[in-house]
């Protein structure tokens, strides 16, 4: 019976954690507990909870007197509808929920446990980074979890919520895992903190503006998610598993929709200006089209000239990767590049099809995109294209010019279905361009230079801005009405639902990071 008596004053312990006053602290901050955001994240009552009693084994600064069952993380696995994920809870009311031998043991085992069994593991970090009085044994565990996070790279989904701090080489965890959530007003993220930051460089800088979740949403791109509180955030990473499969030998579930596979919409035969210079918000046809308030748009607030995002057709999970030609007239950049690419490698490493949108004027053009390197990031969006081997559709609603139109998944880089809309635009490059290079002498010697310049570039524009040539030629496979957009996708994925296709067998590629 003493036993049993002792498992009950364990329990209470280790549920007691840091203690009345620190976790008054931590509600007074807006936050909730390590437990109690494990508890809104999983499906009611299905959490089991490992290593609950583990304890540091630091022997330093006194540290053999403060011993707290579970030692500032709480781990385990739970369900989120239905299905088995795996989770760590940094607990800030245990020693700042700094990290210990013991601690990161806990971790790196519900981490061995995920990849063995295939299933997603969520970190809930809220955290003071490396317990000091540990020195290196506490280095050595963040490497064990940086090793493990980086060998189940692409085999089970990893994602992160920052809710709270999370500061030096403690971010390199997040940072390797495939979504990063960050909750606004409590979470911060840097290398190195503004105290730091003044000494060296003298830049004054507050916390929130350095590595705060606006900061890291839109400037950065480290934060793909923000959410205005925990329990918010928490919702949002269900969400977000719901569109997930649990590994990379699984297809992504399919949920049931009432919504007509057959609808039709006729309101987007008027979405693309007639004017080609005009924008419009490629977030209204991407929302009409899928299945209704299935897009879950990721990277929201960064690079906002590409739109990236999870959806589904008929109840069939897909990435959306379309340009905006709302914002920079959707030409790429080093920004936009990197964050479709990062987005292309997530799906194409988890079976999920991708959908490609495509209205591009090109590339960015400046001496700041050159010198930044457009060449190598750019070129990441198109190898992530080129390697990707689930189904792959694409449609071009209006402007596909020169290499951008290459990279948008054409059909020369595997593009399975390539669709264009009747207003697409399909050439090497726009009219006033190709017109000033092709048509320079003839422009500079007549007798009025403008009215001929804009006499040849309607004739260009007629006999090469469109998609009848690429339709001749079998690069794009059908010109559709926008209004069949939708019909046409879903039977596009029934078609390809079993595709297989493979790459040359090798240790990996050598992506141009
Ligand atoms: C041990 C720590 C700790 C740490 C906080 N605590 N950080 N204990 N190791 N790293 C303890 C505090 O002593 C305190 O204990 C409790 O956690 C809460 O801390 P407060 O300072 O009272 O909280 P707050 O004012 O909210 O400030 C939070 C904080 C601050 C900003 C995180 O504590 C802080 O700056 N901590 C040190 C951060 C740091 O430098 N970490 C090492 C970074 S290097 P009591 O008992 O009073 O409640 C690193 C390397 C990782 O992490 C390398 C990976 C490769």
């Amino acid at each position: 019976m003493d036993q049993f008596k002792r498992l009950e004053e364990l329990n209470r312990l280790a549920e007691e954690a840091g203690g009345k006053a620190r976790i008054e602290r931590q509600h007074k901050a807006g936050k909730l507990t390590a437990r109690e955001r494990v508890h809104v994240l999983l499906d009611e009552g299905s959490f089991v909870e490992t290593d609950k009693f583990v304890v540091h084994q630091c022997t330093d600064f006194g540290m053999e007197k403060r011993k707290i069952p579970g030692d500032g993380v709480v781990t385990g696995y739970g369900t989120i509808d239905g299905r088995l994920v795996f989770v760590f809870s940094q607990d800030f009311t245990v020693f700042g929920g700094s990290l210990s031998g013991a601690y990161a043991k806990k971790i790196c085992k519900i981490m061995d446990l995920a990849a063995k069994v295939g299933a997603p593991v969520i970190g809930l970090n809220d955290s003071g980074g490396a317990r000091i009085q540990e020195g290196v044994v506490s280095l050595a565990g963040y490497a064990d979890i940086f090793l493990r996070n980086t060998l189940c790279s692409g085999v089970i989904p990893q994602i992160s919520a920052i809710m709270g701090p999370c500061a030096g080489g403690a971010v390199y965890s997040p940072a390797i895992t495939d979504f990063i959530f960050m909750v606004e007003g409590t979470s911060y993220m840097f290398v190195t903190g503004p105290d730091v930051i003044k000494t060296v460089t003298h830049e004054e800088v507050t916390k929130e503006e350095l590595g705060g979740a606006r900061t890291h949403a839109s400037v950065s791109g480290v934060a793909h998610f923000t959410a205005p509180n925990d329990y918010e955030c928490l919702m949002q990473i269900r969400r977000l598993i719901s569109y997930l499969p649990s590994n990379n030998a699984e297809d992504p579930p399919v949920q049931e929709t009432d919504d007509d596979p057959w609808r039709e919409n006729e309101e987007l035969d008027r979405l693309i200006p007639e004017d080609p210079e005009k924008p419009y918000d490629i977030k209204d046809l991407i929302i009409t089209v899928v299945d209704r308030d299935s897009f879950m748009e990721v990277h929201a607030d960064y690079a906002q000239n590409i739109v990236v995002g999870f959806a589904r057709f008929n109840g069939r999970v897909v990435g959306i990767v379309a340009n905006q030609p709302a914002v920079l007239a959707g030409c790429l950049d080093i920004n936009a590049s990197v964050k479709g690419a990062r987005f292309v490698r997530f799906c194409d490493a988890f079976n999920i099809p991708i959908v490609t949108f495509v209205d591009v004027p090109g590339f960015l053009p400046g001496t700041e995109q050159e010198y930044g390197g457009i060449i190598r990031h750019g070129a990441k969006l198109l190898y992530a294209f080129c390697e990707a081997t689930v189904p792959k559709i694409t449609i071009i609603t209006r402007k596909a010019y020169g290499g951008a139109y290459d990279v948008m998944s054409s059909k020369h880089i595997r593009g399975d279905v390539n669709l264009a809309y009747p207003t697409a635009e399909i050439a090497v490059m726009g009219p006033e361009g190709a017109v000033n290079i092709i048509f320079r002498n003839e422009i500079q010697e007549a007798e009025d230079p403008e009215a001929t310049r804009q006499k040849l570039v309607a004739q260009y524009r007629e006999t090469f801005a469109n998609p009848w040539k690429a339709a001749e030629l079998g690069y794009v496979d059908e010109v559709i009405r926008p209004s069949l957009t939708r019909v046409r996708i879903i039977q596009s994925l029934e078609m390809l639902k079993d595709k297989r296709d493979e790459n040359p067998p090798k240790k990996h590629g050598n992506i141009p990071l």
